[in-house]
């Protein structure tokens, strides 16, 4: 298995980073992808990287809720980096309108922007959206259809959601997280619209913790979990769903 987005760079993990590890292999979970935040999570990102370099892959980009009016200086400093490391995507990127507006323009054009980087690098695009649905697919839709290959992280949206991207956009992944384990997240339906050859598992860790240890810290060893859940939704076996999911994150990825 793989979780496919996780932020064990975090400080939240600097005391027990190396037991994290250590339980996620054992949990089966043998490759990590650590997608960054903003200009402070860099540092940490590449010492983690540099420490587990058989278990974690690094992704590069500027988080939306990042982005404020001096997004320019931060795309800046990044994009660089691209030149003297190995990525496996730039993420994570995208539009959030929960937490704040002030900045929607500036979020659409350092999306826009960060979609450029993964065109001329040819690497796929690892995409946060939060209340932002309508918004982040008019910046995808500035591309041309099926030029920009991708994940939609943590999507907890619905099976229409779904189709709009593929009709509009194109075929993209969709990455499930603990919330498929809450019993009142009904996501039945958004797992079968998505289907088992376009799902990734991820934790999004620390956050999200899946049932039983909700409302803890999340952590790469509980990918299992959503593994177990969506097998029981699509009526496979969970070794289907490791063997498939893990194909899907390989090739996406090209880890
Ligand atoms: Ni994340």
């Amino acid at each position: 298995m793989i979780d496919s987005h996780t932020h064990i760079y975090m400080e939240e993990f600097d005391t027990d980073r190396n037991d994290v590890i250590t339980r996620a292999v054992a949990a089966g979970v043998c490759h990590m992808i650590l997608p960054n935040v903003d200009m402070e999570s860099i540092e940490p990102l590449h010492r983690t990287i540099e420490q587990y370099p058989h278990r974690c892959h690094a992704a590069m980009g500027l988080h939306p809720t990042s982005v404020a009016a001096d997004f320019g200086n931060h795309l800046s400093a990044i994009r660089p980096l691209f030149d003297t490391h190995h990525y496996c995507a730039v993420g994570e990127i995208g539009i959030d309108l929960y937490w704040d507006k002030t900045f929607r323009n500036e979020q659409c054009e350092a999306f826009a922007t960060q979609i450029e980087w993964s065109q001329e690098l040819d690497l796929p695009i690892i995409i946060h959206s939060r209340e932002a649905f309508d918004t982040t697919l008019s910046v995808l839709q500035q591309f041309p259809k099926d030029s920009v290959k991708g994940v939609f992280h943590s999507f907890t949206g619905t099976a229409q959601e779904v189709e709009t991207i593929r009709n509009r956009v194109g075929d993209f992944y969709f990455g499930i997280n603990g919330i498929v384990t809450f019993k009142n997240a009904h996501l039945e339906k958004l797992v079968e619209a998505i289907g088992i050859d376009r799902l990734l598992l991820e934790t999004d860790a620390p956050y999200l913790a899946p049932t039983p240890h909700r409302g803890k810290r999340n952590e790469p060893a509980y990918v299992p979990y959503m593994a177990a859940r969506v097998a029981q939704i699509l009526g496979m076996s969970i070794e289907e769903v490791d063997a498939a999911t893990t194909h899907n994150t390989r090739t996406l990825f090209s880890i």
